[in-house]
């Protein structure tokens, strides 16, 4: 099953076409890695499968309902300047079904530590958002989509400037949330990262999308350097899905 799908789309920034005749399906319970040079048009992808923009032509057919589907932005347009705390902002996970003002139950609070103790976070829970690291805000940003039971996710570079533990504890709930059925698309610059998180692989090159294996990828870049882990900026026009 694959609950959300792209269909001969094309997107626009500014009056400029980005992106052109792109299909494709994300299967339900598979990570996606979303990978393709700056300003190549991933996090315009993002924005238009989360509904944000409207295709100059083409569709995305969404399935998962409008509150099960989560978005964690590229960290640089993130404004966590707001004043809330790390629990505050967990607990928000739940107004996408629960609603805003209908206040929170014991329930939601028990899910809420447990969110925050299967992330690491416990002992951040009433600190405020402005005063924690990158790794600590993504843990916290990660715990509010578990609190929404998020169905549809997708991550903007969720890894940037996160320390190798937060990668490992963030890569394994985002691996428990595939096998409990969610789809995911994780927008990544890292060789390794791809090959130990993707089931699947959509390159945006040159305003197209190419679909390929993880295992046609870490072949073709197999001969790299092991100590330049960083994928290419770009990829070439003649790289088709399933060629070496
Ligand atoms: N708000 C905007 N108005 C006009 N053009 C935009 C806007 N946002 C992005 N663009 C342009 O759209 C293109 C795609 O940008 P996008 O942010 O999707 O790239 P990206 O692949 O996410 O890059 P990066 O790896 O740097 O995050 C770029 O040429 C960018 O300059
Ligand atoms: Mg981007």
């Amino acid at each position: 099953m694959a609950r959300l799908q792209l269909e001969d789309l094309q997107l626009a920034r500014g009056g400029q076409t980005v992106l052109e005749h792109l299909d494709g399906r994300f299967m339900d319970g598979a990570i996606t890695a979303l990978i393709g040079a700056n300003g190549a048009g991933k996090s315009t992808l993002i924005q238009a499968m989360m509904g944000m923009l409207r295709p100059v032509a083409g569709k995305v057919h969404c399935e998962v309902p409008k509150e099960r589907r989560a978005w964690l932005p590229q960290q640089l347009a993130l404004d966590l300047t707001f004043p809330m705390s790390v629990e505050e902002l967990i607990m928000t996970g739940s107004w996408p079904s629960h609603g805003a003002f209908t206040g929170y139950c014991a329930a939601h609070y028990r899910r809420g530590r447990e969110i925050m103790a299967r992330l690491g976070i416990s002992h951040l829970a009433h600190r405020p958002l402005g005063e924690l690291s990158g790794g600590q805000r993504q843990r916290a940003l990660l715990g509010r989509t578990l609190m929404q039971e998020a169905e549809l996710l997708l991550l903007d570079e969720p890894f940037a400037n996160v320390d190798v533990e937060t990668v490992d504890v963030l890569m394994n709930v985002l691996r428990e949330m595939a096998d409990n059925g969610a789809t995911l698309i994780v927008v990544l610059h890292d060789m390794e990262q791809l090959s130990r998180l993707a089931d699947d692989v959509l390159i945006l090159s040159g305003g197209h999308g190419r679909w390929a294996s993880p295992e046609s990828l870490l072949e073709r870049y197999a001969g790299q350097p092991p100590k330049a882990p960083r994928l290419p900026l770009t990829f070439p026009d003649t790289f088709h899905a399933g060629t070496a």
